[in-house]
């Protein structure tokens, strides 16, 4: 009964009543040191000179550590070892750490690191695209490239043409808590740190390293995260380093939270995108060839962009079956902040490369961009031949073997009425002159697993107790998304339990080792799987145990109810769990789960990355002011594939808040550099992320009936990134809305702002 039931977040209460704990939260010893970094304030150059006396002087210091006082590592990046903790002379963007200052308390730490004296000798700094390129500026040596069949002969031998070019603006994450950590030492070398992370192993890897501990020494414990989005993989590591640096050396518990304005200005947010493309078609609008040059505005150092990357190349096709096919990738240095993970990990950035596309074929050719859609849509499953060796295939050769988007979007267009809606909004846009309306109705095909192979484990450790109750440890880390409350009523399932009988604890990597980043969405996908495991292993002992007991050796024994059933027996959970105890039976085991069947070639661009796919369907419409360009969603539609839903609340919940934060990304969320590389957006006050009202006036949100074709966990998908493009509707909706000022095409970059549409319109209207 635990499986499939809609349930709130398991510290739903605790979050509104403010009783969950965060790491700010956590109670401080009474010697406890606030830290802050001292940032650079130029975007390129070197340091020639740093007087830091005033610092020291400030009311309320402790100390000041520079990149000379590290006993070990000085590097916080996820692989590449590129990112110091501390500059050591050349700086690289405007709000890269410098200096830690040690303090009585936050704002002293705050205030007296705004004091230090820093000459520099500066560089001009390589900001844009086409500057990177200017100068070659790169990560890896030259493009990687990826294709199938032969995309420019299929362009240059198709009836109908056409190219363009568009920018898709990054996004900065605004989890509500931003990043913390508290690190405290005890005896004998040992180091605990409650750090803000979706990736523990990461935290006490490079906490480990910086102070030249084994990973032994050290322990990561994270009770949850008030969001991460991406934002917390890898950009928690920098102050958990500060923080177990700055403990060993005073043998004093220290701690550190960014500011709003210094989240912003340190960490890295989403990829930026220059998309070019160049596409063949036939004139229903079929793609006989299609060829992508993808620009990544990468940031400083290297953190996760290359599979960043990867990823926008492997979501290039999105929903569509493309023979010819070429896609271009250009991963770019500049001097700001370090792009990182953000929802969806450069999947969203590839998937609106091809549904910019489509939106242009359609105008072009005066179609509905949902007839050139479902015209390039690949084949559902269950009108394929699995054995055809014609197989439909990705660019990246893997079989395209569980599509199911055919049958979701003609669900959607009937419960959302899309035809007479479209055909009303073109008579009712005839008699307004200034409000024109538009709709859309867009796609999701989201690749499920770890494009690592090797990061597709996960491990659990279950301790059931000899009153009959459990304790729940696995590698996940809960952002909100609703991990911990789906495993535990896994768990709940396994033992026949009532959910309250299961505990659900911090994640620590002192129970289980090893793990991945919470990311990819495969937290339920993995850990939910250990933790049956794990489960299941103490069932078999005590179901061994009651067989021989009872004297019902071929007996099946079954957990439900509260209860444990040994052919006609039956014995609470309670007194079956005593009985093991006293017959000296263990009640604690370890789960371990691989994702199979999944294997991939990053360099040829060959394999079969992903285990399946989360598909989904989504329908906007939109009103615009065609002299403000101001906007409203009148309706939003949207039909999400979350194969055997675990808990629909929940994942409904995903849905809701994916697709609100993807049109956010893609309407109002706006980051502006100014010429010397500064961040001019970093407070709410310039940064516009939506809010409640801005949902869609009529919101219909429903989950596709469908059990995932593999097995994963009780035939569940993976929700956490795929509803995040379902945004995609909105801003076509808009592009949709900028064709009725005239004849030209919208050539909407995005983020699609106030002004952007404005000036969208009056492209439409007098040209370029
Ligand atoms: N939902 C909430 N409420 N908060 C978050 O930070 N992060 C998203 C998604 N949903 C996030 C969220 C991202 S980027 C990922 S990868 C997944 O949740 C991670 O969790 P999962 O693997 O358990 O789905
Ligand atoms: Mo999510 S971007 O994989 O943390």
């Amino acid at each position: 009964m635990s499986i499939g039931t809609s349930l709130p977040h398991d510290a739903a209460t605790l979050h509104v009543t403010g009783r969950a704990r965060y790491v700010d939260d956590q109670p401080l010893p009474g010697n406890t040191l606030h830290l802050a970094f001292g940032l650079s304030e130029i975007a390129r150059g070197r340091i020639l000179k740093m007087d830091l006396s005033k610092v020291l002087d400030s009311e309320g210091v402790f100390g000041v550590l520079t990149a000379k006082d590290l006993p070990y590592e000085n590097d916080t990046s996820p692989a590449a070892k590129d990112e110091p903790l501390l500059a050591e002379t050349d700086v690289y963007y405007i709000g890269q750490p410098i200096f830690i200052v040690m303090a009585k308390s936050h704002l002293a730490a705050r205030k007296a690191a705004r004091k230090a004296k820093i000459e520099y000798g500066t560089l001009v700094p390589i900001l844009t695209i086409q500057e990177a390129l200017d100068a070659d500026s790169r990560f890896e040596e030259g493009p990687r490239i990826y294709k199938k069949g032969n995309a420019s002969r299929a362009i240059s031998r198709s009836k109908c043409k056409l190219s363009g070019s568009f920018m898709i603006g990054g996004q900065e994450h605004f989890y509500l808590e931003g990043q913390a950590a508290l690190a405290i030492p005890s005896e004998d070398d040992e180091i605990t740190v409650h750090s803000s992370t979706q990736h523990p192993s990461e935290i006490q890897h490079k906490v480990a390293d910086a102070l030249g501990f084994g990973m032994h020494q050290v322990r990561v414990e994270v009770r949850r995260m008030g969001g991460g989005f991406g934002g917390k993989e890898s950009q928690a590591n920098g102050l958990a380093i500060a923080c177990a640096v700055a403990a060993i050396a005073t043998d004093r518990p220290c701690k550190m939270r960014y500011d709003r304005d210094d989240d912003f200005i340190i960490t890295g947010k989403r990829h930026e995108f220059k998309i070019d493309y160049e596409v063949g078609f036939d004139q229903t609008g079929k793609i006989n060839g299609l060829s992508f040059f993808h620009y990544v505005r990468c940031g400083w150092s290297q953190d996760l962009s290359l599979p960043v990357a990867d990823r926008a190349m492997l979501h290039a096709d999105n929903a569509y079956n493309l023979s010819h096919c070429r896609i271009e990738s250009h991963r770019l240095r500049t001097n700001m902040q370090s792009a990182t993970a953000f929802r969806g990990f450069g999947g969203p950035q590839g998937m609106l490369g091809i549904e910019r596309v489509i939106d242009h074929i359609a105008h072009d050719l005066g179609l509905d961009s949902l007839l050139v859609r479902q015209r390039n849509y690949y084949k559902d499953a269950k009108d394929i031949n699995l054995k055809d060796k014609d197989m439909q295939t990705t660019p990246y050769g893997m079989k395209v073997k569980d599509f199911v988007l055919n049958a979701m979007t003609d669900e959607i267009v009937k419960t959302s009425d899309y035809h007479n809606r479209r055909k009303e909004i073109e008579d009712w846009n005839i008699n307004s002159s200034v409000l024109k309306r538009g709709i859309a109705l867009t796609p999701v095909k989201f690749g499920i697993s770890f494009t690592l192979t090797h990061l597709n484990q996960a491990g659990a450790l279950v301790h059931l107790y000899q009153d009959g109750t459990v304790r729940l440890n696995h590698g996940g880390t809960e952002m909100g998304q609703g991990l911990f409350q789906k495993v535990a009523q896994i768990a709940a399932k396994s033992f026949g339990l009532e959910l309250s009988l299961i505990k659900i604890t911090a994640t620590d990597t002192g129970k289980v080792p090893n793990t991945s980043a919470t990311a990819a969405s495969s937290g339920t996908d993995l850990n939910g799987m250990a933790v049956k495991l794990a489960c299941h292993e103490i069932c078999d002992r005590i179901s061994q145990f009651l067989a021989e007991y009872y004297q019902e050796k071929t007996a099946i024994v079954r957990f439900y109810g509260g209860s444990v059933h040994i052919g006609k027996h039956e014995i609470t959970f309670q007194n079956a769990v005593q009985l093991c105890y006293q017959n000296r039976i263990s009640l604690s085991a370890t789960g371990f789960y691989k994702t199979p069947d999944i294997f991939w070639d990053r360099i040829k661009g060959d394999g079969r990355p992903f285990f399946y796919f989360a598909q989904g369907v989504s329908v906007s419409e939109v009103v615009i002011d065609t002299l403000t360009g101001e906007n409203r969603l009148l309706r939003t539609d949207l039909l999400h594939d979350a194969g055997a839903s675990l808990n629909p609340a929940i994942d409904i919940g995903q849905v809701e808040g994916g697709y609100a934060q993807g049109v956010g990304w893609l309407t109002t969320e706006e980051l502006v550099w100014s010429d010397a590389g500064k961040l001019m957006t970093h407070a709410p006050s310039t940064y516009k992320i939506p809010v409640a009202s801005d949902r869609p006036a009529i919101f219909n949100v429903s989950l596709w009936k469908n059990e995932n074709a593999e097995e994963t966990i009780y035939r569940s998908k993976a929700i956490g990134e795929p509803p995040f493009m379902l945004g995609f509707s909105a801003f076509f909706a808009l592009s949709h809305a900028a064709t009725f000022s005239g004849e030209n095409y919208p050539d909407l970059s995005t983020p699609a702002t106030h002004e952007r549409l404005f000036w969208a319109c009056e492209r439409v209207e007098h040209g370029d």
